[in-house]
């Protein structure tokens, strides 16, 4: 073997310091944003059934919630709302009291540092679980922009500190853009759901968020899985809007598309893993098949490989506890 010529890899693996000093890629509790459903009523915990460990919480359960955020150091949630009421125009989503604005209200007044992030569509407040206005059995775009932007305005109004818009109308960016400026809140960023699939990976928030769509699915306007140049141009579309950060959404099927926002435009990229990606990890740790921990901070880790600088999560709270305990 003297004459062999290859190379030694091994080197830089031997030993956990040695594989520490060589580690590319790094997670910290600041990287994570944790969602939060906030529920309408009192005294409300209620369990997602087909997310363990997530709860719908009401108001009076909220500042427990975002104390034990700050105290594993994480520093952001978005909040979703689950309204008592829906209509057909998502009324309870632009109230200046409905259940998100008063949640936003409430954060900000006990945690004025907590960066609020606040998720911006109708399909929790439509009775038809759609993210924008119907005539006809068609989802409309333009009539549906009007109601997004005074959404996001709402939602500043009660002290968001970023809109982050999840329906995927074509120039939902741009009008929601245009609100806020044109409200006084030209300094609050856009998290736009710039790149978002029409994915199976969402079921579970579903039953969260009380928002399937209740003709239909989301197909004519969030995006074919099979495609990966039309990424790009929902996210230059969005660049050009204003949009300040990108989200790619879900995250797991989808790093390689990660990866490609990442290299071609030069904003923050968020990963959204999304609720099946949570729930298919803890139905397998449940039984025993995969070991949580390690399988979490993994995908996790790889996230932020593909290109995430932020990822929003419901493993936040206990990757944050697990990075800690190293
Ligand atoms: C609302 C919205 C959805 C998610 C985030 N915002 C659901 C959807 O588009 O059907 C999914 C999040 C998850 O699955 O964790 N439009």
């Amino acid at each position: 073997m003297k004459d062999l010529q290859f190379t030694r890899h091994r080197r830089l693996r031997n030993s956990v310091n040695m594989r520490a000093l060589v580690r590319e890629t790094h997670l910290h509790p600041e990287d994570f944003i944790y969602p939060i459903f906030i529920v309408e009523g009192e005294q409300k915990r209620n369990a997602v059934k087909s997310m363990p460990g997530v709860d719908q919480i009401s108001l009076d359960y909220l500042n427990d919630e975002i104390q034990e955020l700050v105290d594993l150091g994480i520093k952001s949630a978005m909040v979703f709302g689950v309204p008592a009421e829906k209509d057909a125009v998502g009324s309870q989503a632009y109230h200046d009291h409905g259940i998100v604005q008063k949640g936003i209200r409430q954060i900000k007044e006990n945690f004025p540092d907590f960066v609020v992030i606040a998720d911006t569509c109708l399909c929790q407040y439509t009775d038809h679980g759609h993210c924008g206005v119907i005539e006809d059995g068609k989802i409309l775009n333009d009539p549906s922009l009007d109601l997004l932007a005074r959404t996001a305005v709402s939602q500043a109004k009660a002290g968001a500190d970023i809109i982050a818009p999840s329906n995927m109308m074509d120039g939902f960016v741009a009008a929601i853009r245009h609100g806020l400026d044109e409200g006084g809140f030209e300094d609050v960023p856009v998290m736009s759901y710039a790149v978002k699939y029409a994915s199976a990976f969402y079921g579970p928030f579903r039953d969260a968020a009380h928002s399937s769509p209740q003709f239909g699915d989301r197909k004519t306007y969030q995006m074919d899985p099979a495609n990966r140049l039309e990424a790009l141009r929902e996210a230059e579309s969005d660049v050009e809007e204003g949009a300040d950060f990108l989200i790619v959404k879900p995250a797991l099927s989808y790093l390689d598309i990660m990866r490609d926002v990442k290299n071609t435009f030069n904003l923050p990229v968020v990963a959204y893993n999304v609720s099946g990606e949570y729930s298919m990890i803890k139905a397998a740790a449940q039984n025993g098949w995969v070991n949580e921990k390690e399988i979490v901070l993994e995908k996790l880790i790889s996230m932020k490989r593909a290109g995430a600088d932020l990822i929003v999560t419901y493993h936040a709270k206990d990757a944050a506890r697990w990075l800690s305990d190293k």
